[in-house]
């Protein structure tokens, strides 16, 4: 198994299985139902299986104003995202203290069981401010928030059904099966790389520095919820099978997705995107340029300025910094202003929006933007997509 603990020290595993389950599903049938949308059915399955460890359910309120506050649960333990359950005003003052609930999806299935341990009123501009760093609507992860309602359950949960992924299912591991995975290859370092986009040569070039220096590289992109403009996860899932085909290692990647929603919190994301790597069993942790920003909320470095700001030993996980990388002509390769000292007009740059532009009409970015392989599976995938996303 990994040798990197899990934030906290343990694995959680609020999975039942067996008879178990069933006298939990039998006891469902008289409860109170709650119903939950696929964001927190997504929540619910992370917290399962321990990707969020040491979270066991749903934040109360004492652990929530202190991860809101102080980026910490009460415990003291380093966690940067609140993650919570919102329920109406009528459901709210039906539940109370000590009782257990049944959390079913919009499909009438139910997922969990939440035993009810505070139910509790919060300032959304002030979890905005904190956790966003910014109360803007325009903001996604901020609209999300707002779109909620401000009350919030919170206590221990146990999944009871877990949401089947429509595609790629081979691509879905639990923590506790990364760690031996990983185990089983031999690699005592690995190191993890979030991205809710497909894979450029930015990104490609980053991954290959940290593997010069770690023994494998978890490719592990987000597939939960992302907002209306990003590619699709199924569109970005085939980029990546190509992309490894043609250009990696098989011995030294691998790669599983991430199923969670995202938050578009920028520093905030990179520190929660850390610890659950570390729970996937990851040594190492890769944080660019704006890791998980959006617009302009967050400065380039912002996120690693505030990943620096805790101490190592609580983040228990070794992030790798990289500065915004390009292709440089003059070079003839792939540089940081780090190793580059050619002017920005000898840089190969595109934005997202330029990218998405040229892939929609039938447009290849340059090789040195994009590997054709991956360029080429965009452009099908992307003209497939109505326009105006
Ligand atoms: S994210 O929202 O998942 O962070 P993205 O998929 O674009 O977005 O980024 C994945 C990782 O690559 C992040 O750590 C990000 O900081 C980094 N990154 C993206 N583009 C660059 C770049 N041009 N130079 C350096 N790092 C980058």
């Amino acid at each position: 198994m990994s040798s990197i603990k899990p934030h906290g020290g343990e694995l959680v595993n609020r999975i039942a299985e067996g008879t178990e389950r069933e006298q939990l599903l039998q006891e469902a049938q008289g409860l109170t139902a709650i119903s939950v949308d696929n964001w927190t059915i997504s929540d619910l399955d992370l917290i399962g299986v321990g990707a969020f460890s040491p979270l066991t359910g749903f934040l109360t309120e004492a652990d929530y104003k202190s991860v809101v506050d102080n980026m910490k649960l009460a415990s003291g333990l380093v966690w940067s995202i609140p993650i919570t359950l919102p329920i109406n005003e009528s459901t709210a003052s039906a539940l109370s203290v000590g009782e257990r609930v049944a959390l079913k999806g919009e499909d009438g299935v139910v997922y969990a069981l939440l035993t009810v341990e505070s139910i509790y009123n919060v300032d959304q501009r002030h979890e905005a401010v904190q956790v966003f760093k910014t109360d803007d609507l325009e903001h996604p992860g901020v609209k999300k928030l707002f779109s909620r309602s401000s009350i919030n359950v919170g206590g221990t949960v146990t999944v009871l059904n877990r949401p089947q992924p429509e595609k790629f299912g081979e691509f879905y591991f639990d923590p506790a099966q990364t760690r031996q995975i990983f185990a089983d290859k031999g690699w005592k370092t690995v190191v993890g790389f979030q991205t809710r986009n497909p894979v450029h040569r930015a990104h490609e070039f980053i991954q290959k520095c940290a593997m010069e220096i770690v023994d494998g590289l978890f490719l592990n992109p987000l597939v939960g919820e992302t907002k209306s403009d990003d590619v699709p996860a199924n569109v970005r899932m085939k980029s990546y099978l190509a992309l490894l085909d043609n250009y990696y290692p098989e011995s030294r990647t691998f790669l599983g997705v991430f199923p969670a929603a995202m938050r578009y919190a920028g520093p905030r994301e990179a520190i929660f995107h850390a610890l659950v790597r570390k729970n996937y069993g990851c040594t190492h942790f890769i944080v660019g340029r704006d890791h998980a920003g959006v617009g302009d909320y967050y400065g380039t470095y912002e996120a690693q300025d505030l990943l620096k700001s805790i101490p190592v030993e609580e983040l228990d996980i070794t992030p790798l910094y990289f500065e915004h990388s390009f292709f440089c002509k003059k070079c003839g390769n792939m540089a940081t202003s780090k190793t580059c000292p050619h002017d920005k007009a000898e840089h190969v740059a595109l934005s997202g929006t330029k990218v998405r532009e040229m892939l929609r009409n039938g447009i290849c970015p340059p090789p040195e933007f994009s590997r054709p392989e991956v360029a080429q599976i965009l452009i099908e995938g992307m003209q497939e997509q109505p326009a105006h996303s």
